[in-house]
């Protein structure tokens, strides 16, 4: 059926983030993160935390043997930048420098293509406490981090990722306190976050630019169709602003070099002389993580006065998120349609479930079976109307700590038990495998 649509050359495989699956926080010089000072303030909900999470900094042999038998040929994973800077910048780590190498000649040896994101979340603390994304000097410790690491792996590492989710790391972690580093700065602490991750992202851009020319470099946003609630004009007026906030943004900035004009007035204060040329791009390949679309409505006493609306849905997932795979299908066909049609790859798309473990000790994970089958031909289907799709890498290949809901959330499509770390392929394991043999859904 649809599986013809993916040319040859299409990207197969899965994301994971550092912070999630190494654990190991400890070790070999790492410095800590806001991440690692969020769990220890208890303010994970389950308790949980990431010390030792799928222990993957001890297993990662096992974990690329993984994908090595699922047939996959790109792997993206987050290379944790206290583990390069300790402190956020001055000498690099060895020790941590050399985890990751060991990692990706392992992994070029198997054929598989590794495509390491600098930032998926770790911030090193000190750089929180000199102030985080709400100022302008972390902008040239993230570049001179970009730099160090493509000095060190650029000859082999050809593809590269900025940031993972700027909004989100804005609007949970600086806004409404969900996420470390856990303040409540509402409107202009998540726009001023969003500003300066886009100016770092432009900076860390220009400054791998300088050191290698043959590397194709990306960057990963979080994007979402937002629709109202209803025809009620304050609901389209909101849903029009949280469109603004949670994609424009960062996509107008980067693709762009314009600030959305709904939040021109707030940005204002913050948005100096040169913002505008130094936000835009140029990036070869834009990675897109895609969940489900958002329903909006007006609430005051929200950030912009945007609250969660009724979905309409029939289909969700254990994290109370609607399954609306057509939604991956319009936002492929708009980045064409009001975009240039750049070149796009889904860099995160999957489902957590309420898995059980069967007696013969399998996980039958039916919904997310169909989960990754519909989304997929939401991909197919774009790729044939033109879009220019250039792979899929399913989130996420193991069961990891994710973020706030700590270890009680499963997203892998390889089941961890978090006692003996053992790793068990699901049933949704064997059919990306076959996906990505057959090239049928
Ligand atoms: C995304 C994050 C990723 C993971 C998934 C479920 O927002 O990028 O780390 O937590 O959600």
């Amino acid at each position: 059926m649809e599986g013809q649509s993916f040319q040859a050359g299409f990207l197969w495989g899965a994301s994971t983030a550092a912070y999630q699956i190494e654990g190991a926080v400890h070790a070999e010089g790492r410095g800590a993160c806001v991440w690692d000072t969020f769990t220890a303030q208890g303010r994970i909900m389950d308790g949980t935390n990431a010390f030792v999470a799928c222990d993957h900094y001890h297993r990662w042999r096992e974990d690329i043997a993984l994908m090595k038998t699922a047939g996959f040929n790109t792997y993206r994973f987050s290379i944790a930048w206290p583990r390069i800077f300790p402190t956020g910048s001055g000498t690099v780590n060895e020790r941590g420098l050399g985890f990751y190498e060991r990692l990706i000649d392992a992994l070029l040896a198997e054929g598989i293509t590794p495509m390491p994101c600098l930032f998926h979340w770790d911030l090193p603390q000190p750089l929180e406490d000199a102030g985080g994304w709400q100022g302008r000097e972390i902008i040239a410790p993230f570049a001179a981090y970009a730099q160090a690491v493509v000095r060190r792996l650029g000859d082999r590492v050809k593809h590269w990722m900025m940031l993972n989710e700027p909004n989100v790391v804005a609007i949970f972690g600086y806004g409404v306190g969900e996420h470390a580093p856990g303040h409540t700065l509402g409107e202009q602490g998540i726009l001023r976050a969003l500003h300066h991750q886009n100016l770092a992202q432009g900076a860390a851009l220009r400054a791998i630019d300088s050191e290698r020319s043959d590397l194709t470099l990306g960057t990963v946003l979080n994007l979402q169709p937002c629709r109202a609630e209803s025809d009620k004009p304050g609901d389209l007026a909101a849903a029009a602003r949280w469109d603004a906030v949670w994609n424009r943004v960062t996509l107008d900035g980067l693709l762009r070099g314009q600030i959305p004009a709904l939040l021109e007035d707030k940005m204002d204060e913050f948005v100096l002389p040169g913002d505008r040329a130094a936000i835009q791009g140029p990036i070869d390949l834009l990675g897109i993580n895609y969940y489900s679309r958002m329903t909006m409505k007006e609430e005051a006493g929200r950030p912009f006065n945007v609250g969660w609306g009724d979905a309409g849905c029939d289909r969700w997932t254990f994290m109370a998120w609607p399954v609306q795979p057509d939604g991956l299908y319009d936002l492929l066909i708009s980045l064409k349609a009001d975009y240039g049609n750049p070149a796009v790859f889904i860099a995160e798309n999957g489902a957590a479930y309420d898995d059980q473990v069967d007696e013969d000790g399998a996980v039958h994970d039916d919904d997310r079976v169909a989960f990754l089958r519909d989304h997929l031909a939401s991909v197919a289907r774009a790729a044939a109307d033109g879009c220019q799709v250039k792979g899929y890498l399913c989130w996420s290949l193991l069961d990891n700590f994710e973020w706030a809901y700590g270890l009680s959330k499963r997203f892998g499509i390889v089941r961890v038990d978090y006692d003996t770390l053992k790793r068990t392929p699901k049933d949704s394991y064997r059919y990306f495998a076959d996906v990505i043999r057959t090239g049928r859904l």
